[in-house]
């Protein structure tokens, strides 16, 4: 099989940049060894920045972001049983959307699949071989195992945080920044009405929580535990205990829960994004811890760089942007990296806290919310900074 850009993972981040590469005539195939089922039912998360929604409605990719989704025009952050809302218009002239991820993949492979893109589910790409050639191959096999090349001009690696495309930039399929963090967070997804009208993000001496929805009959809440937590091993009156304990001041709207998970908590940015002909994206590139909700926007940034990049690549045969593209994308990838741990050491409680840490946290979030600075920066990186060019 052969194309102009392959890209391996059917995520938000290889979706986009093959929408993208479309309307600008440049043919590409999106791999995935994930079902299209599996891929539009999976609960990711729920926020997408100003600016990534504007790319969505803008190029065609989803009308729906606009017509089902929720604009939302502040959070609040609650410690010390008081909530402190944080109002996104006055600050940055800018606001959210909460609007699943899985929402935006199924706007995004009903695109791709009516403008008779190559998109293939149930292939998993092996390898990628000749990265530093003019023609780099990815080297996959469909379920049935038969195997399957795909060469290109170049080679996408939008696989995600256990990416097996790393290797051919990297050199190994961990070589990475990387931080961990001593607890997770325990999702659930229920049937009941919004708590409240907007997201809480809580501090508490039980740890942080989140309060977050997803329609006006489903929610979405998290709260901070242990990493080897078993998610079916709490009682429904046990975790609505341990959430409302994390909100203190308010009171929770309970129902049944019906799914639970356990997000693992993780830093990470490739020592390299691109070698040769072969460049990553998303969480092949990076990971965030989920507070700030940083991971699909930062994907959706790193896509606009490298489209713009290939654009000139293969169109031209300019290669200035794909040599800058590493070190454009780095900055804001930094950014999102610092805001996230930001969010996640000024919310959660570590399990080693002493009491100075407990008191000095408490005094970082008032720093925040009673300073309009501090506000402003918090408001600046959650609605997302603005897009180049
Ligand atoms: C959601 C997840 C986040 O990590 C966040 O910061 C906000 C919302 C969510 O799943 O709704």
């Amino acid at each position: 099989l052969r194309t102009r850009v392959a890209i391996v993972g059917a995520g938000p981040a290889g979706l986009l940049l093959s929408h993208l590469l479309a309307a600008s005539g440049i043919e590409s195939v999106v791999i995935d060894s994930r079902t299209r089922d599996e891929i539009e039912s999976t609960i990711r998360a729920g926020i997408l920045e100003h600016g990534t929604v504007r790319v969505l409605d803008e190029s065609g990719a989803s009308d729906r972001v606009l017509t089902s989704g929720h604009r939302h025009d502040g959070i609040e952050l609650r410690f010390e049983g008081e909530g402190h809302r944080i109002d996104f218009p006055s600050l940055t002239g800018r606001s959210v959307w909460l609007y699943p991820q899985h929402e935006v993949l199924k706007d995004l492979i009903a695109a791709r699949l009516a403008g008779g893109q190559d998109l293939r589910f149930g292939v998993t790409a092996e390898r990628i071989e000749d990265a530093e050639t003019a023609r780099p191959r990815v080297v996959a096999s469909d379920a049935d195992g038969t195997s399957l090349e795909i060469e290109a001009d170049f080679v996408v690696g939008a696989d995600g945080s256990r990416s097996i495309a790393r290797a051919a930039v990297t050199g190994s399929s961990t070589g990475g920044y990387f931080r961990e963090y001593p607890f997770a967070w325990f999702g659930i997804l229920c049937e009941a009405p919004p708590s409240s009208e907007e997201l809480i993000y809580s501090n508490s001496p039980n740890g942080f929580a989140l309060i977050s929805q997803r329609s006006a009959t489903v929610q979405r809440m998290y709260f901070q535990c242990d990493p080897g937590a078993d998610p079916h091993a709490p009682s429904e009156a046990e975790l609505w205990d341990a959430l409302q304990s994390r909100v203190p001041g308010t009171t929770l709207k309970e129902g049944r829960i019906f799914q639970r998970d356990v997000l693992r908590f993780r830093s990470f940015v490739a020592h390299e994004l691109r070698r040769g002909r072969v460049a990553l994206i998303g969480d092949a590139a990076h990971t965030v811890p989920p507070t700030g909700a940083k991971g699909m926007n930062l994907a959706i940034a790193d896509v606009l760089l490298l489209e713009k990049a290939l654009r000139a690549l293969l169109e031209d045969g300019d290669e200035r942007a794909i040599d800058a593209f590493p070190e454009k994308a780095l900055r804001r990838i930094w950014k999102a990296q610092h805001f996230s741990w930001w969010m996640t050491s000024m919310l959660h409680v570590a399990p080693d806290a002493s009491d100075f840490d407990r008191r000095r946290q408490v005094g970082e979030l008032r720093s925040v919310v009673e300073s309009e600075a501090g506000r402003t920066y918090l408001a600046e990186a959650y609605t997302g900074w603005p897009f180049e060019d």
